[in-house]
């Protein structure tokens, strides 16, 4: 005979673990979802308006950005030690802003680690920037919820920027020194994944983010502001090339520097950016991440193509290949790259 007293109270944990369950599944994976903001509707004809844009007055000789890539924060018990690379990296090197390249919150507990993000960025009390990776918004929250949380946070430059051109996080930040042009910064989202015959791929620009960068970019060198650097997760196509080109040249030290330990993992296709680039004559750099084990820096067909230091031990990198990389525009608009290894 089944004793009642035993029955019932089998019934009530059964009854707990599956509200338990509930709450946390609930928690996890039940989506949350901004808005975008539909004033932001982008056409070519639009007029352009160079106060509409963030600006920064460089102070020093230099300007000094921290590029951070792929910081992955998912994983409860590896959040401390992630953030220790990032504060060493501010410590040692005190850039001016800090510009991180995608990937920097990953699966369902993306909504968390945002805000994390978010916290941890805004204490050094210093301008930041950034965009969106593949991995970004495959959790609870979707681009415009994040976008909410970067545009509000205190020391931030995100914005949404134009709903209708492909991508969310299109922007651009201006650098001015002594009031005069200097720099212009543009951050760009790559995108996530396409279909590409019957297969999932890394995905591209879309026609109407490079549409957007040549209105931009023509209307910025009008005003004076006549060199840019872009920022964005997935590579370009042309990475690829101008490694094998710098290989060929028996890893000539005039062009490049750095490691390729996987492939590039860019898109199947080519959309134009990299010719829009060429095309146009402001753009002389642009930093990747995505490829966690590769960190060259390639000079190819006049623009360099370079990738960023992974900057955390969470999902998967080299324990060599840990720290970010600093970006200085000197004076006379030239720029050095270098990558500052934290141990792991
Ligand atoms: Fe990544």
């Amino acid at each position: 005979m089944i004793n009642i007293s035993v029955f019932k109270k089998v019934i009530f944990i059964i009854a707990i673990v599956l509200i338990c369950l509930a709450i946390l599944s609930l928690i996890l994976f039940v989506p949350v979802s901004g808005k975008a903001n539909e004033n932001d509707y982008w056409k070519m004809t639009d007029e352009f308006d160079l106060s509409a844009l963030d600006t920064i007055e460089v102070e020093g000789e230099d300007f000094k950005i921290l590029q951070l890539t792929d910081l992955h924060y998912y994983m409860p018990h590896m959040t401390k030690d992630t953030d220790n690379v990032v504060k060493t990296l501010v410590k040692e090197n005190n850039p001016d802003m800090i510009v991180i390249t995608g990937d920097s919150v990953f699966g369902p507990t993306n909504l968390i680690y945002t805000e994390h993000v978010v916290e941890l960025m805004d204490s050094f009390g210093i301008p930041w920037a950034i965009v969106y990776g593949n991995h970004d918004d495959e959790g609870k929250a979707d681009k415009f919820w994040m976008g909410e949380k970067y545009e509000n946070a205190k020391n931030c430059l995100y914005h949404n920027g134009p709903y209708n051109i492909g991508g969310t996080g299109n922007y651009v930040v201006n650098l001015t020194k002594d009031g005069e042009p200097f720099y212009s910064l543009f951050m760009m989202d790559s995108n996530t994944y396409m279909t590409y015959e019957g297969k999932k791929e890394y995905a591209c620009f879309e026609m109407g983010q490079i549409a957007w960068y040549e209105w931009m970019t023509t209307n910025l060198i009008n005003n004076g502001f006549d060199k840019s650097m872009m920022f964005f997760h997935i590579p370009l196509v042309q990475y690829a090339t101008a490694y094998d080109e710098w290989e060929e040249s028996g890893f000539d030290e005039n062009i490049g520097f750095g490691e390729k330990r996987e492939d590039v993992c860019c898109a199947p296709v080519d959309t134009g950016m990299f010719d829009m680039i060429k095309k146009l004559g402001s753009t002389t750099h642009t930093f990747a991440g995505h490829d966690h084990v590769n960190n060259f820096s390639v000079e190819y067909q006049g623009v360099v193509l370079s990738y960023g230091l992974k900057s955390s031990k969470q999902f998967y990198n080299d324990k060599d290949l840990l720290g970010g990389t600093i970006i200085t525009i000197k004076g006379d608009k030239s720029v050095d790259i270098e990558h500052k290894y934290v141990k792991a």
